[in-house]
């Protein structure tokens, strides 16, 4: 695991939009992986900065999203396919039908599931996948536990997540209590990774996982040790 600390949550964007930016020029057909959240929006941010100033093209760019709230649809203003259009896509010229979000609304998840991660494989696999992490260690909706799901599948959300999470909601109760999510070898499977943490509340648990000498599944991040392309980019808050 390669770590790289930023001065703050502005560089962190910076360097992470940066390689972004760079793999896109050396494959302009990447398939990228992403995440919602707070942390990524300053990335989102700085790649829309790049596009204005024509210093990067998603015209070809595929992506898949790691997640989604099982019943809320995509108008619906908490789901994660309203975050991505109105943070990212919307603003930039990637086709929407490159861009890939599990579809909250889902009536045969598993079989939904299979089907997501069928549709990452028909383009090639996951180039490049960007990941932020839960104070509890989760990646993607992978919560801690005695065993963690391989594909892409529904899961129940922690209480710890939806406390964190309900900050973007009216109330506690709005959020849902399930998701639907990439497994952790639909995670494995991508062949770079950069995983971003900003902020005290991430100190904690980046402490753990970069000191950590076993894997363990309820410290999901953990089995990221197992990858041989990941690039931790954190701010000073977060070390
Ligand atoms: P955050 O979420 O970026 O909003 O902190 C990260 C995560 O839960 O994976």
């Amino acid at each position: 695991m390669k770590v790289i600390v930023t001065k703050n949550y502005e560089d962190m964007s910076k360097k992470a939009a940066d390689i972004v930016a760079e793999e896109i020029k050396k494959n302009k057909n990447i398939v990228l992986g992403l995440p919602t959240g707070g942390t990524p929006k300053g990335m989102y941010k700085e790649l829309i900065n790049k596009y204005n100033k024509n210093e990067v093209d998603f015209s070809y760019v595929k992506t898949f999203n790691l997640d989604e709230y099982v019943g809320l649809d995509g108008n619906n203003p908490n789901s994660y396919r309203y975050f991505m259009n109105e943070t990212f896509f919307d603003h930039v010229n990637i086709p929407k039908e490159n861009t890939h979000i599990p579809d909250g609304m889902v009536k045969d998840p598993d079989g939904y599931g299979k089907m997501y991660d069928e549709m990452i494989k028909q383009t090639g696999g996951i180039d490049l996948q960007i990941l932020g992490i839960g104070t509890n260690g989760h990646i993607a909706f992978n919560e801690p536990d005695e065993a963690l799901g391989i594909g892409t599948s529904v899961v129940e959300l922690t209480k710890s997540t939806i406390e964190s999470n309900s900050r973007f909601f009216d109330s506690i109760d709005d959020v849902p209590k399930k998701a639907i999510t990439m497994g952790i070898g639909s995670i494995m499977k991508a062949k770079k990774i950069i995983l971003l943490a900003s902020g005290e509340s991430k100190k904690e648990i980046m402490n753990k996982l970069l000191n950590t000498t076993s894997v363990t599944t309820y410290l999901p991040a953990s089995l990221l040790h197992l990858h041989n392309d990941v690039t931790v980019i954190m701010d000073e808050d977060a070390n």
